[in-house]
């Protein structure tokens, strides 16, 4: 508790701080990243930094459910699965039998490669929970919704917009390797974005099997 009181004190004493210089406007919109056409503008953005959900099976919706009930976001069960529902699918606790983001990588081989290789996975470990059945949806889910923010996301981009996604590798499925930065890559390349770069800026090594897994910055370009 105290540490947590020590951090929240450190927030806000950065809020106190920024806020003496603050002079650039800024808007904040609340809403799915999947939906973005008829909140931003045409052609009226030209930088986007962003660190978006990895496929880690980490519910985001847990991880922040004091300060979304403190700040009134979530009051019952249905606004908790309002905000879940729209949030990208990322793991199982936010997996919906009419979700259909899985569509938008049919045609992917290398995804749908990984998806089959973990469904044979739980199949050979004799998992057989509602939650490790889902994994391999999952999957296809993630990179499904990646894609359909990246497709609704040209629309409000400037001709020669440049993007950074913070994306890291994963093995949270069985271990069945997942690496996202590269995946992101493919998809953003057959939505006609430009790869300018994958840079590395960290690697660890997977406990559970020795591999090195990474963490990068994707860099894309809006041609034009
Ligand atoms: C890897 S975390 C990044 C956290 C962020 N860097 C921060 O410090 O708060 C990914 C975040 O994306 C949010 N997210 C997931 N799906 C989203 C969506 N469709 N639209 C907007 N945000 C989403 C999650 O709730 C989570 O907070």
């Amino acid at each position: 508790m105290l540490s947590w009181l020590a951090g929240i004190r450190t927030i806000a004493e950065d809020l106190r701080q920024v806020r003496a210089s603050a002079r650039t406007p800024a808007s904040v919109y609340n809403d799915d990243s999947r939906r973005i056409a008829g909140i931003l503008a045409p052609r009226s953005i030209d930088v986007v930094i962003t660190s978006p959900p990895y496929p880690n099976e980490k519910d985001y919706t847990r991880t922040t459910r004091l300060e979304s009930v403190l700040l009134g976001f979530i009051r019952s069960k249905s606004d908790l699965r309002d905000v879940k529902n729209g949030l990208i699918r990322s793991n199982t606790r936010n997996a919906y039998k009419q979700d259909a983001d899985d569509e938008w990588v049919w045609e992917h081989s290398e995804i749908q490669r990984i998806a089959a290789n973990i469904e044979a996975r739980r199949i050979e470990l004799g998992k057989t929970s509602g939650f490790e059945r889902l994994y391999h949806r999952v999957a296809k889910l993630y990179f499904g919704g990646m894609a359909r923010h990246l497709a609704e996301l040209r629309e409000v981009l400037r001709p020669g917009a440049r993007l950074a996604y913070v994306v890291g590798d994963q093995a949270s499925y069985l271990q069945v390797m997942i690496r996202t930065g590269q995946l992101l890559a493919d998809i953003s390349k057959s939505l006609g974005y430009e790869v300018t770069g994958i840079d590395l800026f960290r690697t660890r090594i997977a406990a559970a099997t020795r591999q090195q897994m990474g963490e990068e910055v994707l860099l894309l370009r809006r041609p034009g």
